[in-house]
């Protein structure tokens, strides 16, 4: 058994910045399940986004998260998150990150260049080229290596929660630890400490066509769902309108800021179709654009839709967008001359652990920090380039919280964890079934429970969801856990989350959309809140 002042679990921003700060306090472990660098973080493109402009406002920027997330936003934490925003990005520079900025040709001043995306009635986000994510992840994990109180424990997969209640402690619940796979060495290490932060992302894979990296399984909200802690509207699931379409490239994104800069979103005649949808044509809202973009998909019997930018000069668009720009070109698109073909594709999950706008869960002891939590930033419907703010601002919060309810110098041994037992179990011997579930669930999810939803197909997807659910935890307890296979028990659990909240939101709201009910309802403007026990 090891023990740590801090483990956090996940690499990405909230991650991140969570261990470079807590580090001054004490040991910290950042628990990762594979390489480092491969978080959603590191594959954001479009940006950060933060009031820096002088024609932008606090007010609006809450007022436009608030109109986004359909009338479920807490808008005390709206305002906290937004208002903390520049400090943040200030520390964040302080880390070596570089967003885009050009000189002001009046003042001689270099300015931060600002970016729009959907939703956003004011440009207000940072952004490093079309790699932002990458940028920052790439600079706080230079730091992070090079800072001594950490460990960095790659490909090591969180299993579970230790927690008072399961270890049968007649003390209050609380968490205590974590047992994690090391994948390398095939064992499982208990890691103890009195403050565990989720930061584990979120739950793309859980889906057919996603924008996410295939770490996105939902292990955080999985993990934290076992150990009986509150989740919280896990039926909203953002689809971003425009993922690449192409049978060589999957979970390719073409970021939203390139309708900032004005493509247009055309059908294949070259009829430009948002605005019969909505007002604000191609810039509107998410949910608002993925429906339309599935409605003329469906109407049409076209695979795609196409996003045009080619009013933009070629030069402009390898400067701006160069990771686009090369992709595309590689696959002999250019984006100069051709529109770009697109699909909508899970992206964000809005809902997650219940958290406060410190990251505190329903569980002492358990923070969750990022996409992994649901803090009521993003309500039904995240906006635009919020959420990499929402990790920053709240792991710092988060840090603040910890110490308070939990100082270091009250740290006892009064736990003494027991090892992880394997019990009487053998290899897994046939992986094909690990990989016929995964496939069976990534497919009844697109097919029953994405854009649009009906109650008909949610019930299909629940019944076989539980069956899969029966036959994974078989797998679980009679066989060696493997990544693979504690990818797939989170996936499942996650999926049938996603299910059993959509089940009960009776009613059309942000990203949850349904045939049976298709407008808001006022009795369902609150928050889905489920836990085990
Ligand atoms: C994008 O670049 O379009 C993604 C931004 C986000 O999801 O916040």
């Amino acid at each position: 058994m090891k023990t740590y002042d801090f483990i956090v679990v996940g690499s990405g921003i909230s991650g991140l910045s969570f261990a470079l700060r807590a580090s001054q306090f004490g040991s910290v472990a950042v628990v990762t399940k594979r390489e480092a660098m491969m978080t959603n973080t590191a594959w954001a493109q479009g940006g950060i986004c933060c009031v820096k402009g002088e024609n932008d406002s606090f007010a609006e920027h809450t007022a436009d998260t608030l109109d986004a997330g359909a009338g479920l936003c807490d808008e005390k934490v709206v305002s906290t998150i937004v208002s903390e925003g520049p400090p943040a990005i200030d520390e964040l520079i302080e880390w070596g990150v570089k967003f885009d900025a050009s000189r002001d040709p009046e003042t001689g001043e270099m300015e931060l260049d600002l970016g729009r995306e959907g939703g956003h009635g004011k440009r207000r986000i940072l952004h490093s080229k079309d790699t932002t994510g990458r940028e920052i992840e790439t600079k706080l994990l230079a730091e992070v290596r090079e800072t001594e109180n950490i460990d960095l424990l790659e490909f090591h997969f969180a299993i579970d929660l230790i927690t008072t209640a399961k270890l049968g402690f007649a003390s209050p619940p609380r968490c205590v630890g974590i047992y994690a796979l090391d994948v390398k060495r095939e064992s499982v290490v208990t890691l103890r400490s009195d403050r565990v932060i989720l930061c584990t992302g979120g739950s793309g894979r859980v889906y057919l066509y996603t924008t996410n990296p295939e770490v996105a399984t939902g292990d955080g909200v999985a993990i934290a769902w076992r150990a009986g802690v509150e989740i919280s509207n896990m039926e909203f699931v953002q689809f971003h309108p425009t993922c690449l379409y192409h049978h060589e490239v999957k979970s390719f994104l073409i970021t939203e800021a390139m309708r900032g800069e004005g493509a247009e979103l055309i059908d294949r005649d070259g009829r430009p179709f948002m605005k019969e949808y909505d007002e604000r044509g191609s810039l509107a809202p998410r949910d608002i654009v993925a429906r339309a973009i599935d409605r003329e998909i469906k109407r049409t019997g076209e695979p795609c839709v196409f996003l045009d930018i080619t009013h933009k000069s070629r030069e402009y668009l390898a400067d701006r967008f160069p990771n686009i720009y090369e992709t595309c070109l590689s696959l002999d698109i250019d984006i100069s001359t051709q529109p770009i073909p697109v699909v909508p594709a899970a992206h964000y999950q809005c809902g997650g652990v219940k958290t406060d706008v410190n990251g505190a869960s329903s569980l002492p002891g358990l923070w969750a920090v990022g996409e992994v939590a649901c803090t009521g930033l993003h309500g039904a419907n995240r906006l635009a380039s919020n959420s990499l703010l929402e990790g920053v601002v709240v792991s710092n919060r988060a840090l603040d919280d910890c110490l308070n309810a939990l100082p270091i110098e009250g740290d006892s041994d009064e736990h003494d964890l027991p090892e992880w037992e394997s019990g009487d179990v053998t290899d897994v011997d046939e992986l094909v079934v690990i990989y016929h579930n995964w496939d069976e669930i990534r497919r009844l999810m697109w097919d029953y429970v994405s854009i649009v939803r009906t109650t008909k197909r949610l019930q299909r997807a629940a019944t076989r969801l539980h069956n899969l659910q029966r036959e994974v935890q078989e797998f679980y307890w009679n066989f060696h856990v493997t990544a693979d296979l504690l990818e797939l028990r989170n996936l499942v659990e996650t999926a049938a989350l996603i299910v059993d909240s959509a089940a009960r939101r009776k009613e059309s709201r942000g990203a949850h959309y349904t045939l049976d009910f298709p407008e808001p309802i006022s009795e369902f403007r609150k928050n889905t809140v489920i836990s085990r026990f």
